[in-house]
């Protein structure tokens, strides 16, 4: 029998865009608290270094290449996971991509590009868990969206109308899901420090400019209330609270791990 409402033994994860960053350590998290987690990303030669540091850990993974776009890709790899363990538990769609589109700007090829990974994978990730865990009347589906709901921001208007999308799409699962025993709720992130930021801080060669990160790094975390800025792992816990049994009353849920930023004023 588990001890804490947050032991996750026998359950079954799914991560997207498990590679790195948020996803890598909502993986890590998950596999720590005794599940036996997927982690699945459109690069997996990526997942090369992880491999070690979870078989190391001794900790039950599996690695899928998957680009959450490709709705038949995504069933496929749910319908494996789910027939060769008998269950999903969990489904986290993590993955994302960013654009620095303004609203006058934005192109309809770009609109189409974010959009496809960030609003239409969760779509695809969340169907293909559902119908697993609606037959087993049980299971909890996390939907990674961004404070970016929150707020009006004049850049990123792919990533932030995708962002709200998804959550709009969370909500009214939740709805249709609840009675039906399936839990849905959205993380929203506030600024967390992962290389999908690490763009504003790059050399012409590519290469990270530590100053630079340093600095951005500083000003994200004077910006929020708490003064401090998102590691990784802070969006890690949440989820696990999530996906755990400690939140079997929580639905329709969003949980903002930001600091405080979108705190009303
Ligand atoms: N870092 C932040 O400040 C922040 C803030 C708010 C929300 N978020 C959200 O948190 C989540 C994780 O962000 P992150 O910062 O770790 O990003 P990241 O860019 O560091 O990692 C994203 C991962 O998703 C993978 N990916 C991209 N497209 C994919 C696809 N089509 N199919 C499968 N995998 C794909 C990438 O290969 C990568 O491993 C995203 O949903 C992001 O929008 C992040």
């Amino acid at each position: 029998m588990p001890t804490t409402p947050f032991d996750l033994t026998a359950k079954v994860a799914i991560v997207t865009g498990a590679a790195r960053g948020i996803g890598l350590a909502v993986a890590t998290v998950l596999a720590r608290a005794g599940a036996h987690v997927v982690l699945a990303d459109i690069t997996p030669a990526a997942f090369a270094e992880t491999i070690l540091e979870f078989e190391a850990e001794g900790l039950s993974v599996e690695f899928a290449a998957l680009d959450v776009s490709d709705q038949q890709a995504v069933d496929r790899l749910v319908a494996d996971v789910a027939a060769r363990h008998g269950h999903l538990d969990v489904m986290v769609n993590n993955a994302a991509i960013i654009d620095d589109s303004t609203p006058l700007t934005v192109t309809e090829a770009e609109l189409d590009r974010v959009h496809a990974v960030n609003f239409k994978g969760v779509v695809f990730g969340s169907q293909a868990a559902a119908r697993v865990m609606i037959a087993a009347r049980s299971g909890s589906i996390i939907n990674v969206t961004s404070g970016v709901v929150d707020v009006a921001i004049p850049a990123v208007t792919g990533y932030s109308t995708s962002k709200a999308a998804a959550a709009q799409y969370s909500r009214a699962l939740a709805m249709e899901l609840a009675p039906l025993g399936v839990r849905v709720n959205t993380l929203a992130p506030g600024w967390t420090d992962t290389p999908m930021n690490e763009r504003h801080v790059l050399r012409a060669d590519g290469s990270i400019d530590p100053e630079r990160k340093a600095a951005y790094v500083a000003m994200r975390a004077a910006s929020a209330p708490l003064g401090i800025a998102g590691d990784p792992m802070d969006q890690a816990y949440a989820v696990l609270y999530l996906a755990s049994d400690a939140a079997r009353f929580v639905t329709g849920t969003v949980m903002r791990a930001n600091g405080g930023v979108t705190m009303p004023w």
